[in-house]
């Protein structure tokens, strides 16, 4: 695909991602993604921000032939998706100064192996004319990693946000057409990437508000040329209250520990209170981070399987505590055969989440009347927390 125009001299480059299915081989891409790169064209300087994933460099080389000069490479985020194809740039362009925050300045000599003196690092702040347009730098630490800034091109108004606001999506539609497919796309990428950095996100999110906006262009997935929903999508994941919703993954090897997790979750439903079923060994891990996202209360349902839980469950227990939702609550169902430290090997396995500990059900072998009473007690007294914190 060639480079695709914008507005006046700013360009879309990169390369669409149709067959790609594993990110950091671990997260799924169930559309694909793309690499996004753009190209500001000033009346003195020519900017190229960010490049593309290594296997797909050849595809902006391309784009690139005709253009005579690159005076900057503005490199937003070192990770090599965005980063990897600065090398081959460096080569046709040997001119052209590296613009990263400090911090990015390091990773790079280390991931790219680039020599010191291609850098011009830009201070928080620091503005950059390209004769007559204008970038601003703007760190914004921990989106995704500790060295992130995004660019606002002050003459047209757009926030170039690299991995922030991003999904993964492989389309050929230059902008956001439907919002309701990116809305999913960005939260499921919200899930995976930036959740665990919540906090430094809000104040990210904040640092932006002064800024006029019309346009998001990330380097990931669609440019937003209506901005304003994602901007609010994002203050909901990250400041909104969590939902009047119970997450369950769990697993089970013969049945028992499905039946007490179908109990649960149709006592749950009785009592109002939503639930949303991960089967582990089947499940898409990513659409498990984007109920993790909304749930107040997360009930691990596993076997007891070599003295602990199930290694699915294990990993379930793993991810929810690397990813730090804001759940409130915390339990686990399950059957066991004749011992075993389940509860307490997976309360070992998540000291992150700040949550208060439902009483675990655990039964021997099938559950009984009583454990099913015990299930409907859960189911109530998870009700009720939810009710009592207002949560809808
Ligand atoms: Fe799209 Fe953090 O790289």
């Amino acid at each position: 695909m060639e480079k695709r125009q914008i507005k006046e001299k700013i360009y879309w480059l990169g390369a669409i991602d149709w067959d790609r299915r594993l990110f950091d081989s671990l997260i799924p891409l169930p559309d694909g993604t793309s690499y996004n790169a753009y190209l500001i064209k000033g009346s003195e300087k020519t900017a190229l921000l960010d490049t593309v994933d290594p296997p797909m460099e050849d595809t902006l080389m391309d784009q690139l032939r005709g253009v005579e000069k690159i005076d900057y490479i503005i490199s937003h985020h070192a990770e090599q998706d965005h980063s990897g194809t600065i090398s081959r740039v460096l080569e046709k362009f040997p001119g052209a100064k590296v613009v990263v925050t400090p911090k990015a300045k390091g990773m790079l000599m280390d991931l790219l192996r680039l020599d010191e003196d291609v850098f011009s690092p830009a201070e928080d702040g620091d503005v950059l004319s390209l004769g007559d347009k204008t970038v601003k730098f703007i760190h914004t630490p921990w989106v995704h990693w500790p060295e992130t800034m995004v660019t606002y091109l002050e003459e047209d108004r757009i926030l170039f946000s690299c991995d922030f606001f991003g999904s993964h999506i492989a389309t050929s539609d230059l902008f956001v057409t439907d919002p309701g497919r990116v809305y999913e796309a960005a939260k499921r990428y919200f899930a995976e990437i930036m959740m665990p950095f919540g906090k430094v996100i809000a104040k990210n999110l904040e640092k932006l508000k002064p800024y006029d906006i019309d346009m998001i262009a990330p380097s990931h997935g669609q440019i937003y040329d209506q901005p304003g929903w994602i901007m609010d999508a994002y203050d909901q994941w990250v400041n909104g209250a969590p939902k009047n919703l119970v997450v369950l993954p769990f697993v089970s090897m013969h049945g028992s520990t499905r039946q007490m997790v179908d109990h649960l979750a149709s006592a749950l439903t009785d009592q109002g209170v939503r639930v949303e079923l991960f089967n582990l060994p089947v499940t898409d891990i990513g659409k498990l981070a984007m109920s993790l996202v909304d749930a107040a209360t997360i009930v691990v349902g596993t076997p007891t399987v070599l003295a602990g839980p199930h290694p699915m469950a294990a990993y379930a227990a793993f991810l929810a505590n690397a990813l730090r939702p804001k759940a409130k609550f915390l339990s686990i169902i399950g059957s066991y055969g004749w011992g075993g430290k389940t509860v307490e090997t997976l309360a070992s396995m998540t000291g992150n989440l700040k949550v208060e500990i439902i009483d675990p059900v655990l039964c021997k072998g099938l559950a009984s009347e009583s454990d099913f009473k015990a299930l409907d007690d859960m189911a109530a007294a998870i009700a009720k927390k939810h009710k009592d914190l207002d949560l809808t």
